[in-house]
């Protein structure tokens, strides 16, 4: 097959897939550590998804009013349903305050204070003394805070030496029973097909908000780490938590920040009324996203949507001093603009909530190491893989995670992960040779899907998975409605020994690249639907009907889940992490510090 398909070999120390947030800055690490760094994205770097993050990174500075990382961690358990594991929370709470620092010693243009310090924004479940008080912790570049940091961290790659693969597709890990060696990968814009060898694969390929019909992700969010690891055998785990962002663009789907209720806008129902402050009277419309989801989920059901089909409803801004949202929120006047024909300073924006975020992915320990189960059923690591941002699970967000805490998991695993790769690797160790066997699956399937010639186009089948998504996994869900999916999925499984690719070609063929992202978002979208039937219980973004209770004796564990060539599914649980890094932390709540 090699003959079909000549490879072009590449050796390096570490091979990191995907250019985010959380991809360049373990690059970067890995690059500063002497370590000789490939990063492969299938998109220029500044147009990875990160670039939308509109609100801001959490790091309890304290720059806005007293603040303690401690009250972070715990409004991260909390919002996590409890199922967050709390060590690594612990961690990502700890360390978000060096990694916005380093962030500003990198040239990230922060919006400052009078004072020069960072300004920071309330957001939703983020709270003072352990609820008692809402919370300034959200470290904000105007309502383009991602952008900020992929073009910051893009100079830094450059400027460390990391050797970029742009707008290449990586199609599979090379794996066997002793663990990863690298990855294929195919060069979209010469056609050529590569073999990437290295001590170690950091998958940072981000989530697979396409699996849904309406979504504020990009169209390469596709879970293309997910679907590699899947593929190799390895398991997900609690991919039965997605959440919905509550303000995503009627009809568009586009990402209406958090920050604007951070800064005083508030959401209303056909009457007028400010329905939240009747669902969570206390953090009123800055509670957590599920709570908001749901709520204007009720609201519409119940007939008080907005609008001619009374589905969907209002966000305000237009009581706010318009140099506010001229300094604070000029992104998201300009998407409403254009997305909603509004001018948001006069008018309120329509909205509805919209898939936002798969708090599921790869499992992974604190080092970004990936796991599986072992023969003793306990957690090991998989030699040479790793997993870091939204594509893997550590798992901080448990089944729900709070606004600003992803920008700041992209950092602190991203660092964490270029860490652990310089205390363990040697620079210039020899992988070992990859065998043929190991990448002939991997040629067959992608000449298999090149050559495709049935009769069912992949957008077609592709629009059939995200309706159903849309429909049966959505922000309420039931066993009826789940098995109805899992019905749905089984049969696109199936259609697609009936696919159809038109293009042959190698050079920019868009018609196969995303063939292959769909056999992608069908890994995922089959273990969404098989782990949320299976989780007979409410938490967080899993909000079932049938079972409308959180139930702590039976489910609070971690779902594994394992997903075989004929799109079969075997499950199995871990622990939830519930005891933290430092003891110190068993007694808090301590003295809080300012920063
Ligand atoms: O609403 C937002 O700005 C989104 C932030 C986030 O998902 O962390």
């Amino acid at each position: 097959m090699s003959t079909v398909y000549p490879l072009i070999e590449h050796e390096y120390d570490v091979l990191v897939i995907g250019a985010g947030g959380s991809g360049l800055r373990a690059a970067v690490g890995l690059a500063e550590a002497g370590l000789k760094t490939a990063c492969l994205t299938k998109v220029f770097p500044t147009r990875s998804h990160t670039v939308a993050a509109q609100g801001g990174i959490s790091a309890a500075l304290g720059n806005m009013g007293e603040d303690h990382w401690s009250w972070h961690m715990y409004d991260t358990i909390k919002g996590s349903d409890w199922l967050g594991d709390q060590d690594a929370i612990e961690f990502m709470c700890r360390e978000a305050i060096p990694a916005v620092i380093e962030l500003e010693r990198y040239g990230l243009p922060f919006s400052r204070l009078e004072n020069g310090k960072i300004y920071q924004r309330a957001f939703g479940g983020m709270t003072t003394d352990f609820g008692k008080g809402v919370a300034q912790r959200t470290c904000a570049a105007a309502d383009r805070t991602g952008h900020a940091m992929l073009h910051t961290l893009y100079q830094q790659a450059i400027r460390h030496g990391v050797e970029f693969y742009i707008e290449y597709y990586a199609i599979d890990l090379i794996a066997d029973t002793e663990g990863v060696l690298g990855a294929v990968a195919w060069d979209l814009s010469q056609g050529t097909l590569h073999q990437f060898r290295a001590q170690s694969t950091i998958l940072a390929t981000g989530g697979y908000g396409r699996t849904y019909f309406s979504c504020t992700s990009a169209h390469t969010c596709t879970g293309d780490g997910n679907g590699m690891v899947a593929r190799a055998g390895y398991p997900l785990q609690d991919m039965e938590f997605v959440q919905f962002h509550p303000t995503g663009i009627y009809g568009a789907g586009c990402l209406i920040t958090e920050g604007v209720r951070g800064e005083g806008g508030f959401l209303t129902n056909s009457t007028g009324e400010k329905f939240m402050e009747r669902y969570a009277p206390h953090a009123k419309d800055l509670a957590s996203r599920d709570v908001v989801s749901r709520a204007i989920t009720i609201e519409i059901r119940e007939g008080r949507g907005v609008g001619t089909h009374k589905d969907h409803v209002d966000l305000h801004l237009e009581h706010l001093d318009p140099k506010i949202i001229h300094e604070r929120l000029p992104g998201i006047t300009e998407t409403a603009r254009i997305f909603a024909g509004i001018d948001a300073t006069r008018e309120p924006i329509p909205v509805l909530p919209t898939v936002h975020y798969n708090m599921g992915g790869i499992p992974t320990n604190i080092h970004a190491e990936a796991l599986t189960l072992g023969k003793d059923g306990k957690p090991v690591t998989i030699s040479g893989l790793m997993a870091v941002g939204e594509t893997a699970c550590v798992s901080v967000h448990g089944a729900n995670r709070l606004g600003s805490n992803s920008l700041l998991d992209l950092m602190v695993f991203g660092r964490a992960a270029a860490l652990r790769c310089a205390s363990t690797l040697e620079q210039g160790h020899r992988v070992r040779p990859v065998r043929r066997t190991m990448v002939e699956p991997i040629f067959e399937r992608f000449d298999r899907l090149r050559h495709a010639d049935g009769s069912s186009p992949t957008a077609m089948l592709r629009e059939r998975m995200q309706k159903t998504m849309q429909s049966e996994a959505s922000v309420f869900r039931t066993g009826e409605t789940l098995e109805q999916a899992a019905r749905e999925l089984e049969a696109i499984w199936c259609a697609c020994t009936d696919l159809k690719v038109h293009d042959r070609s190698l050079i920019w063929n868009s018609d196969l690249a995303e063939t292959l992202e769909f056999e992608n978002l069908l890994a995922c979208a089959v273990t969404t639907v098989s782990s949320a039937l299976m989780r007979q219980e409410s938490r967080g973004g899993h909000a079932r009907e049938d079972y409308p209770d959180r139930d702590d004796k039976k489910w609070l564990k971690h779902s594994l889940i394992w997903l075989d060539k004929k799109g079969q599914t075997r499950m199995d649980y871990r622990p939830v992490h519930l005891e933290t890094l430092t003891p110190e932390v068993q007694s808090i709540p301590p003295k809080p510090r300012v920063y």
